[in-house]
């Protein structure tokens, strides 16, 4: 089998790690069983690109299950899990192409190991193997029945690349999910991020001045969890109805350029570019502590703080002091998303939701290959609703349900006053 891991002996520590998340991914674990007994995945062959962690490996292990041949490659360079890398090759026979700390050149090696094996289905978190197949790969394209997108950033690029008439196959938004984005990006990314940030660090969040930029669903739960530790969070936001809703749930609101004056932390979560600028760096004050938890490594400007920098210096693992005049600002992560990059992303039971719709998504996608347009779908919302059903029971928890007379009252028009 062809693979390119940190190291195999790793695979005993990797194993144990993949079973430990298991036990918090039981909705997966309900979607393994029956893909196990249905084989509704056979004759896939999935290509994956997304971040190698334990929580994936379940959700490989489901897949293969199901039937697909499946490969897997990191989504970002600084994500793999080497231990869970090696398991899942040595373990359950998934060939992996990922080494944490790989450069770009490798980094894209491993992409394109994963789109020579020609498959016929791909997943994505961030749009790396689409963005290939429609640039460098484009023969390959009548090959690929559709691919399913994980994340916010990968979605706003699918959707970019629809409206230009520019995509090619189906595309399932599985961030469009409200059991993905409602969890995994608000308490997934809340936890592991302030996880992050307290294991690189080890500062006091309490009584700190805490910035988050963005107010979507992940600077939402940020801004909650810092809030929760005792900080005093600034929301900096260009939407007027988010930063309305953001002055509503509590938190002060300004532009960045006054609230990094007086910030501790400053974290972006936006999704787009350069939003802690040169600008920012400047006003920053003594010890300021950055971070960012988007997709890509462009929220904070690193070309500026390198060039304003007289000296960086490794401080501690995953801390950079970027020395600037008398005063010292430290970058979490090397400004990749800083959840994963320095923490072991989202917890199991979040993930759990989420991939279940990776998983449904696979299995939606093959079976509807050949009425699927060249679109950005999201999934019928009865997969959602499915989802959150079986999380419920699998806590234990009962809800209630609509009697008759609600339903027709729901229904019908007549009813008044
Ligand atoms: N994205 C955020 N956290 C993750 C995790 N634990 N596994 C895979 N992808 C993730």
């Amino acid at each position: 089998m062809n693979y390119d891991i940190k190291n195999i002996a790793l695979a005993t520590d990797g194993k144990k790690r993949i079973e430990w998340a298991e036990k918090d991914m039981p909705v997966l674990r309900l979607i393994r069983e029956r893909f196990k007994k249905q084989k509704t995945l056979k004759g896939v062959k999935l290509s994956a690109c997304l971040h190698v962690t334990s929580e994936t490996a379940n959700l490989m292990i489901a897949l293969k299950e199901g039937g697909a041949e499946v490969y897997l490659c990191a989504s970002n360079p600084l994500s793999t899990n080497d231990a869970v890398a090696a398991s899942l090759v040595k373990d359950f026979k998934i060939p992996v192409y990922a080494i944490k700390g790989e450069d770009n050149k490798t980094y894209y090696k491993h992409l394109n190991a994963v789109l020579d094996k020609h498959p016929n289905q791909t997943m994505d978190d961030g749009a790396d193997l689409v963005g290939m197949l429609h640039s460098d790969r484009v023969k390959q394209l009548t090959e690929v029945t559709g691919s399913t997108e994980e994340t916010t950033t990968g979605v706003i690029r699918l959707k970019a690349m629809e409206k230009d008439n520019a995509l090619k196959i189906p595309v399932l938004a599985v961030n469009d999910n409200l059991t993905k984005h409602l969890f995994d990006n608000r308490y997934g990314t809340g936890q592991s991020t302030i996880d992050a940030i307290m294991r690189t660090t080890n500062k006091l969040l309490a009584g700190s001045v805490f910035v988050v930029c963005g107010y979507g669903w992940c600077g939402r739960g940020i801004a909650m969890r810092a809030r929760g530790m005792g900080a005093l969070v600034i929301v900096c936001e260009v939407d007027p109805v988010k930063a309305l809703e953001a002055v509503m749930d509590g938190y002060q609101v300004m532009a960045l350029a006054e609230a990094i004056k007086n910030a501790d932390f400053a974290v972006s979560a936006t999704g787009n570019k350069h939003v802690i600028d040169e600008k920012h760096l400047k006003l920053a004050k003594d010890g300021v502590v950055l971070a960012q938890s988007g997709h890509f490594d462009v929220e904070i400007n690193k070309d500026a703080l390198k060039k304003l920098a007289k000296k960086i210096t490794r401080v501690r693992p995953m801390v950079d002091e970027y020395s600037i005049g008398s005063k010292n600002i430290y970058l979490l992560g090397e400004g990749r998303l800083v959840n994963l990059a320095a923490a072991d992303g989202h917890p199991a039971s979040v993930m759990d939701t989420s991939f279940a719709g990776q998983a449904l998504a696979a299995e939606y996608m093959w079976k509807n290959k050949k009425s699927l347009e060249h679109k950005v779908y999201a999934l019928p919302q009865n997969i959602d609703s499915e989802i959150a059903r079986l999380k419920l029971k699998s806590r234990g928890i009962k809800f209630d349900t609509l009697t008759k007379e609600q339903v027709s009252y729901l229904n019908s028009w007549h009813e008044g006053t």
